[in-house]
This record gives C-alpha cells, sequence and structure tokens, in this order.
C-alpha cells in the first residue's frame, strides 16, 4: 500500500532566538542583532507567503522579556514601531492580516495605537495571518482562556482551546526555535501539544527564506501520529 502524502503544514511559529549572540560574535552592540532581527522577520514573512502558509507565529516580545535592561525594551518597542510603519503597506498589499497574541495593552499609548490601526487596516485580508506574540506568556493565556471558559460553563480541551488568544487560527503544524536552544520558553504550550518541533542551528538575524523551505521540507517528511500508530 502506498502511504498518503503527508498535509502541507498550515501553521509554522517561531521562537526567533539568538539576536544577543549574533551581535556578540561580532562585537558589535545587541541592538544592531534586534535590528538585523526585524530583517530576518521580514524575510520569514515574504517567505511564509511565498510558500501559501496560512499562518506565521512569532515570538517578539514575551511577558518575561519585561526583566531586560529598561534600554533594550525600549530598543525593542522602537523597533517594533519602526518595522510597522516601514513594512505595513507592503504585507497589507500582499494580503497578510496582522493579528497580536498575548497582552499587548501593556504598552505604551503609541505602539499600542500603531497596532490597533495596524490590525484594523489588515482585517479583511485573506493572504497569510502574521500572529506576532506581544507581552505573550502561554501560561497566562492557558489561564485566562480557562477563565473566560469557565464563566461560560464547562472547562474541557474545547472550551479552553476556543478561549485561546490563537482559537481563530489553524492548528500548530511546526514550531521552530533558531540558535540551538531546545526549551519552549513559555510560547504556544497547549498548541504545541501536537505540533512538530524544529531546533535549528542558525541565529535569528542570520534565518532566510531557504530556511524556512528547508524547515517545512522537513516537516513534510516526519510522520504524525497524534498518539495513535
Ligand atoms: C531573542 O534573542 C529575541 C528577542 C527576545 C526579540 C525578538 C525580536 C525581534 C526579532 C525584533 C522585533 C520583532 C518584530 C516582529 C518586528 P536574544 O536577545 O534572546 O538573543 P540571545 O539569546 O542570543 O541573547
Amino acid at each position: 500500500m502506498t502511504k498518503a502524502e503527508p498535509a502541507p503544514a498550515r501553521h509554522v511559529a517561531i521562537i526567533m532566538d539568538g539576536n544577543g549572540r549574533w551581535a556578540k560574535k561580532r562585537h558589535l552592540p545587541r541592538v544592531l542583532g534586534h535590528q538585523r532581527g526585524v530583517e530576518a522577520v521580514r524575510r520569514a514573512v515574504r517567505g511564509a507567503r511565498e510558500l501559501g502558509l496560512e499562518a506565521l507565529t512569532l515570538y517578539a516580545f514575551s511577558t518575561e522579556n519585561w526583566s531586560r535592561p529598561d534600554e533594550e525594551v525600549s530598543d525593542l518597542m522602537s523597533l517594533m514601531k519602526r518595522f510597522i510603519l516601514s513594512d505595513l503597506e507592503e504585507f497589507a498589499a500582499a494580503g497578510v492580516r496582522l493579528k497580536i497574541i498575548g497582552d499587548y495593552r501593556a504598552f505604551k499609548p503609541d505602539v499600542v495605537e500603531l497596532v490597533d490601526n495596524a490590525i484594523a487596516r489588515t482585517q479583511d485580508n485573506i493572504g497569510t495571518t502574521l500572529a506576532v506574540a506581544l507581552n505573550y506568556g502561554s501560561r497566562d493565556e492557558i489561564a485566562r482562556a480557562a477563565t473566560k471558559a469557565a464563566q461560560k460553563g464547562p472547562i474541557t480541551p474545547e472550551t479552553i482551546g476556543a478561549e485561546l488568544d490563537t482559537a481563530d487560527m489553524p492548528p500548530l503544524d511546526l514550531l521552530i526555535r533558531t540558535s540551538g536552544e531546545v526549551r519552549l520558553s513559555n510560547f504556544l504550550l497547549w498548541q504545541a501539544a501536537y505540533a512538530e518541533m524544529l531546533f535549528m542551528d542558525v541565529l535569528w538575524p542570520d534565518f532566510t527564506a531557504e530556511h524556512l523551505r528547508e524547515a517545512l521540507e522537513t516537516f513534510a517528511m516526519r510522520e504524525r501520529r497524534y498518539g495513535g500508530r
């Protein structure tokens, strides 16, 4: 009997790790690593569109990242603002829908306003969904979802799943972490239950569309059994 072709990945998530190490290796300030990281974000989003992904979720700022020095937090915020200002039109025109997971309303009002406008500008797009995790922590997301589910009725995996920030997205197929670190760092813990995982030995600023294509090829070769045989 011939084996069925594996279904292509619909939803890929990335823990973009290694900006600091990229800069350190070159004796450059960390902010330059983050700057190059934004360029990798641009390549990843373009790649996701070209490869026909329905959704790409990027871990940009975790609930734990507030503990970084004020200057680094502020650099990351500035980079995000600059990214929206410089790239929104290209992505909006290409059919990308921007979505945020996490409680981004904790950010400064100017960031919140920019993000809200970007969401509104792309809300009717039906191409790739770009979900950016901002002030996101998976345990926090699950606790919020469970609280909402409990207010509506019995708590089951389905009722919790329906309240997660990712509820309107396809199931997570592939979770990638760059830089060689092998942990989830409080990212999409629930959604990763049956996702394939790929830990890539590339620092995030060096990540290209070709890396994404290779990751999808690796995914396509894996056999997913969801606990069955
Ligand atoms: C991890 O590298 C990266 C981050 C904490 C931030 C990721 C943010 C960006 C790529 C830029 C902004 C995002 C968007 C969507 C425009 P690290 O600093 O922890 O690296 P290290 O582990 O090597 O120190």
